[in-house]
């Protein structure tokens, strides 16, 4: 059977084993505790569900132009006015079908073989496959928890080369849900601006921040910053719509122009009534997220609270989404559970198969001394899956 090169050089997921094995382990009856959550768990709001339905009964059903339709362009620019005073025109605007497909296209759009895109590790973990994808280097840098997982502009500026065509900066990042401050975007951008390097922006988890943390997107910076940044975003998260797959990117109108040229032979448009709930979202005010940012703030404060309390672990208070990344490598060598810990992955198998919980090793977002917890499921299985992990790491030897 032929499979193509450029398939064939896709990884399979580092955490596949993790989550089989976590599955397996449920079927055979066993009460695994899984913090592996990449979705709220809540309910699309009630108002966007039903507009979709509406929408089916209205005849909705058919294409629409490949890149969005004009209400769901309208309304992303007036989101993008509201939320961060910007000002994009239709023109500068495309819906994908998920943020996830925003990416992948405009590094289709954007890279010929050998071009380089800068991605700060841990990073989500599709930015460098999707980089691969279209023939370009993913060019990791390294953070780690002792810089809160945050990269410097020098660090940046060290890591361009003649070939870098963009930086990917995610705040709040998935997988530690640390943001950048507005003076750290700009030091970043400044740098980037300076050197002819674009800036993919990828703000999904804008609107999940806590306490007194600002959301900054580079491109509100300057007139200049805002010709050079790329912005992605979507209705995945601040919405709980991950399954409408409803995407947006807005950036120049060349790359805009191009992603569509490519949509449009590609998925074509993104489906018809999810876009007429998607209005409707993002036009609402976005009141539903009051519970939701309470409960999560309570959960995030609990999790990072005793996650800190056991020796050892180093977990910076991440500031958006609903992720924490624990740095664990003072349990490398050590036994855990019976069995012998060495890397990110032996330590969420020997929790798995001695603790019955199913944790995310680092190594899959690029940072092997860490793993990643969700704390998007109820706060009743994070107490009991905290408890199960103090106790395992309370006897390591
Ligand atoms: C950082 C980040 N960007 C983009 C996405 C894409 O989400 P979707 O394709 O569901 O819009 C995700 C989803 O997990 C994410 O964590």
């Amino acid at each position: 059977m032929k499979i193509a090169e450029r398939i064939k050089a896709i990884p399979a997921s580092l955490t596949l084993a993790i989550t089989a094995k976590a599955k397996a382990m449920k079927a055979e009856g066993i009460d695994v505790v899984g913090f592996g959550a990449g979705e709220p768990d809540f309910d699309t709001p009630e108002a966007i569900k039903k507009a979709a339905k509406d929408a089916l009964d209205a005849g909705i059903t058919k294409y629409t132009p490949a890149g969005g339709t004009p209400e769901m362009k309208k309304a992303v620019c007036a989101k993008m006015k509201r939320d961060r005073g910007l000002d994009y025109t239709p023109e500068q605007v495309i819906i994908n079908c998920g943020g996830k497909h925003s990416f992948y296209n405009l590094a289709q759009v954007t890279l010929d073989p050998g071009d380089e895109v800068i991605i700060p590790a841990p990073y989500w973990l599709s930015y460098p496959e999707m980089v691969k994808l279209a023939d370009g280097v993913p060019v990791i840098i390294d953070t780690g928890v002792d810089q809160d997982f945050l990269a410097t502009p020098e660090q940046v500026e060290k890591a361009i080369t003649k070939r870098t065509v963009a930086l990917v900066l995610n705040s709040p990042s998935n997988p530690t849900g640390m943001m950048y401050t507005p003076e750290q975007i700009r030091a970043i951008a400044d740098v980037c601006l300076a050197k002819g390097v674009m800036v993919w922006s990828d703000e999904i988890y804008e609107h999940l921040i806590y306490g007194d943390a600002v959301h900054c997107s580079p491109a509100e910076l300057s007139p200049e910053h805002f010709a050079n940044t790329v912005v992605l975003n979507g209705m995945s998260k601040t919405w709980s719509m991950t399954g409408w797959r409803l995407g947006w990117t807005c950036g120049p109108k060349e790359i805009i122009g191009a992603m569509n040229r490519l949509q449009s032979h590609q998925t074509s448009n993104p489906t018809s009534f999810a876009q007429t709930g998607g209005v409707v979202g993002l036009e609402r005010p976005l009141e539903h997220l009051d519970e939701w940012l309470a409960s999560f703030d309570e959960r995030r404060r609990l999790i990072v609270g005793r996650l800190n309390a056991i020796p050892g672990i180093r977990c910076p208070e991440p500031k958006g989404a609903f992720y924490v990344f624990p740095d664990v490598s003072a349990f490398y060598g050590k036994t855990i559970c019976g069995k012998k810990v060495t890397d990110s992955m032996s330590f969420a198998d020997a929790l798995l198969e001695g603790a019955n919980v199913a944790i995310v090793p680092g190594i899959a977002f690029g940072d092997d001394k860490g793993v990643r917890l969700s704390y998007a499921i109820a706060k009743a299985a994070i107490e009991k899956g905290l408890g199960r992990i103090e106790k395992a790491l309370r006897e390591a030897s």
